[in-house]
C-alpha cells in the first residue's frame, strides 16, 4: 500500500501529537459541559476515535453518514443523512468531528440541520482543511492543519473508499487516481 503514495504528509506520531494537542484544549473548553462528540462517518471515524480517548471530560459519542450526491472525488453540494444520531442533542453541547473540510459544503449544509434541534452549542473540529479548495466559509473552532491541494489518503481519508486503513496520510501518486 506504501508504495502507492509519491510521499508522507503526517506520520503515525504526527498524528497522535496532534490529537493529544486538540485532546487537551477541547478537554479544557467543554469541562463542566454536556459533551456530545459527533463523528462524521465513513472519513472521521479514525480521528473521531483516537480524539475522544485524548477527551477527559465525559463525552458521549455518536455518529452521524451523510451522503453527498455527485462524482467520486468532488462533493456536489447536496447533503442527505443516511444515519442519523442516535440521541437528541437538544440543550447538549455538540462537538463535530471531521477528518477534512474541502469545499465547506457539507458542514454548510449540516449545520443548519442540527441547528434547529436546538444544542447548546455546535461547534465544529477538524484535523485537516484545504483553504484553497473552499467554495463556502465554514468556521473551524478547532483545527489540526492546513494542509495543500494533495490527493491525500490515509487515516479514515479514502480515494474511492480506499486507503482509510493506512495508519498516516500520504500524498497518492498520480498515476493511481488520472
Ligand atoms: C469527505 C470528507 C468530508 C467531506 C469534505 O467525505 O470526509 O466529510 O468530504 O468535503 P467538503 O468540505 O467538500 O464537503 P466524503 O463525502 O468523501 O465521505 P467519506 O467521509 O465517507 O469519505
Ligand atoms: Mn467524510
Ligand atoms: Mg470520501
Amino acid at each position: 500500500m506504501m508504495e502507492d503514495l509519491e510521499s508522507i504528509m503526517f506520520t503515525k506520531e504526527q498524528l497522535a501529537n496532534k490529537t493529544k494537542a486538540m485532546g487537551r484544549i477541547i478537554s479544557r473548553d467543554y469541562e463542566g459541559k454536556d459533551l456530545v462528540v459527533v463523528g462524521i462517518l465513513k472519513g472521521a471515524a479514525m480521528f473521531t476515535m483516537d480524539l475522544v480517548r485524548e477527551i477527559t471530560c465525559p463525552a458521549r459519542l455518536d455518529f452521524m453518514s451523510l451522503s453527498s450526491y455527485g462524482s467520486g472525488t468532488t462533493s456536489s453540494g447536496v447533503v442527505k443523512i443516511r444515519k442519523d444520531l442516535e440521541a437528541d442533542i437538544k440543550g447538549k453541547d455538540v462537538l463535530i468531528c471531521e477528518d477534512i473540510i474541502d469545499s465547506g459544503l457539507t458542514m454548510k449544509n449540516l449545520f443548519p440541520m442540527l441547528m434547529k434541534r436546538e444544542p447548546a452549542s455546535l461547534r465544529l473540529c477538524a484535523l485537516l482543511s484545504k483553504p484553497s479548495r473552499r467554495e463556502v466559509d465554514v468556521n473551524i473552532d478547532y483545527l489540526g492543519w492546513e494542509v495543500p491541494d494533495a490527493f491525500l489518503v490515509g487515516y479514515g481519508l479514502d480515494y474511492a473508499e480506499k486507503y482509510r486503513n493506512l495508519p498516516l496520510i500520504g500524498v497518492l501518486k498520480r498515476e493511481i487516481y488520472a
